[in-house]
This record gives C-alpha cells, sequence and structure tokens, in this order.
C-alpha cells in the first residue's frame, strides 16, 4: 500500500527567479536554506512521487475555463511555459497516472468533483520551488491546480478537507510508493492590484502562529483576515490542503523571510505526518 511520507509548503513567486540577484544577501542566505531544508527532508523521506498542490497562473486554464480544482492524471507533463524559467533543467516531468485517477475517483466517491487533466504546463508555481529545493533528483510529480488566485475561489473548508481527501486516498492506494505532499504559494502577497509589493508581516506571523494550534481556529482567523492582506495571501490555501494532509497538526516552520525584493512574505514549512 501507498503511505504518505512527507508534507511541505513552500512560497513561489515570478522575481524568486526575475530580481534573485537583486535580492539582499542575508535574505538570499535564509531563502536558500529554507528551500534547500525541504529538499533535504523530502529526499530523507525517500519520496517516490510529490503531489504538488499549486494555483494555476493562466498557463493552462484562463477566464473562460478555469476549474476550482484539476487534478493532473497523465503520466508526463510540461514544464513551465514561461521564458523566465527556461533554465529550469526539465521540459517534461513524469507524472503517476495511475495515483492520479485513483485520486480522482477517490474524490468522486467522497462527493468532490475535481476537474482532470491529462496534460498540463508546470509552471513556476510548481517549479520554482522544485528548482530552488535542489534535488538530487526529481521524484514523479503528480499536480493539483487549486485556484488560488481568482475569485471564486474555493472556500478555506473544502481546502482543508481535500487535504483529508487525499490522505485517505494515498492511504488507500494499491501500489507501494511513498508519497509526499507540497503546497506552494503565499505568504502574504500583492499582485497587481493597489497594494501591489505589499508584505504583511503581522498577518504572516499569526497564519503562522495560527498553524500551530487547532484548525477550526486557523480557518476561522484566515475567514476573517485573508481577504484583507493582499491577493497573493490566498494562495495560502495551498499550505490548507498540506496542512489538511497532515491531519492538522505537526506544523513546523523551517523559516519565514519577508523579502521586498521578491514581494512576498516567503514562507518555509513542513508537518510530521
Ligand atoms: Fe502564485
Amino acid at each position: 500500500m501507498a503511505e504518505l511520507v512527507g508534507a511541505f509548503a513552500a512560497s513561489h513567486g515570478p522575481l524568486i527567479v526575475r530580481e534573485w540577484d537583486n535580492v539582499p544577501p542575508e535574505q538570499k542566505t535564509r531563502m536558500t536554506a529554507g528551500f534547500r531544508e525541504l529538499g533535504r527532508r523530502l529526499m530523507a523521506a525517500k519520496t517516490d512521487v510529490l503531489i504538488v498542490v499549486s494555483p494555476d497562473h493562466w498557463s493552462n486554464f484562463f477566464l473562460d475555463n478555469y476549474p476550482a480544482l484539476c487534478i493532473g492524471v497523465g503520466e508526463v507533463n510540461e514544464g513551465p511555459p514561461e521564458p523566465w524559467m527556461k533554465a529550469f533543467p526539465h521540459r517534461e516531468i513524469a507524472g503517476h497516472a495511475g495515483l492520479g485517477r485513483h485520486i480522482a475517483q477517490s474524490a468522486l466517491d467522497a462527493g468532490f468533483e475535481p476537474a482532470v487533466s491529462h496534460r498540463l504546463k508546470l509552471d513556476h508555481g510548481i517549479c520554482i520551488p522544485l528548482w530552488r529545493m535542489e534535488l538530487e533528483r526529481l521524484p514523479r510529480v503528480m499536480p493539483i491546480l487549486l485556484n488560488s488566485i481568482e475569485p471564486p475561489m474555493p472556500s478555506l473548508e473544502r481546502c482543508y478537507q481535500w487535504g483529508t481527501l487525499l490522505r485517505r486516498a494515498i492511504e488507500s492506494y494499491r501500489e507501494p510508493v511513498r508519497i509526499a505532499i507540497l503546497g506552494t504559494g503565499g505568504l502574504s502577497h500583492s499582485i497587481g492590484e493597489k497594494t501591489m509589493g505589499a508584505i504583511y508581516e503581522d498577518f504572516d506571523h499569526e497564519t503562522i502562529r495560527h498553524f500551530g494550534g487547532a484548525p477550526e481556529r486557523l480557518i476561522d482567523f484566515l475567514n476573517e483576515t485573508l481577504a484583507k492582506h493582499g491577493n497573493g495571501s490566498e494562495e495560502v490555501r495551498n499550505w490548507l490542503v498540506a496542512h489538511g494532509a497532515a491531519g492538522g497538526r505537526g506544523f513546523e516552520l523551517v523559516d519565514y523571510v519577508p523579502t521586498p525584493k521578491v514581494i512576498v512574505g516567503c514562507g518555509f514549512a513542513s508537518w510530521r505526518v
């Protein structure tokens, strides 16, 4: 049987690549260490398949057709389409069709209705963390694209429930594969709106503190505050999926590095599963 061997979360953002040379050394050192530590833990867990939960930044979907959640069920997916991601070393990334189909069916059986795709483009939301984690080998990557950028979005409760569902689906999958989950996005940032560039450090610290407490309180806190702290902060939904998969327990902050040059409150976290 399959086994959940790790749950992780990391920020992403185009400027982590595009402005990297201009990031002050101390922040660059800490961000590098944060990504690397997650990579070290991922490898130490002997991960065969990594489920990456990320928004789609208009690489596969647009306003004419934007699913709340789409499971990548293909044997292979494409590398990042963004021109500034061309140095990312993988143009194709192996998926896991059997696991993808099992998760999709498990979801339908449980009253969730995901979209599915047999071939996705894995944009910077997925590939920046994979790249910066400096993995000695890339596990198979099963993408889940969760709308966390364009209203209307799935509720925070639903994102947590997706995590619970993923845990059950993983543990009922008959193949002996070691599976980890990575949620990417957040923490606070603001893109293309009047507050563009803002990082809300107090909000991020409170969010991090609530990840260490009861899931209901975390969700209540975010329901009250999230919409007021930059549209990019909505991506914390992807952290909630990892949190749900971990049963709402065992959260550990690896580091939090608010980095104005990349306009993101960068967070790195892992869960004991
Ligand atoms: Fe994003």
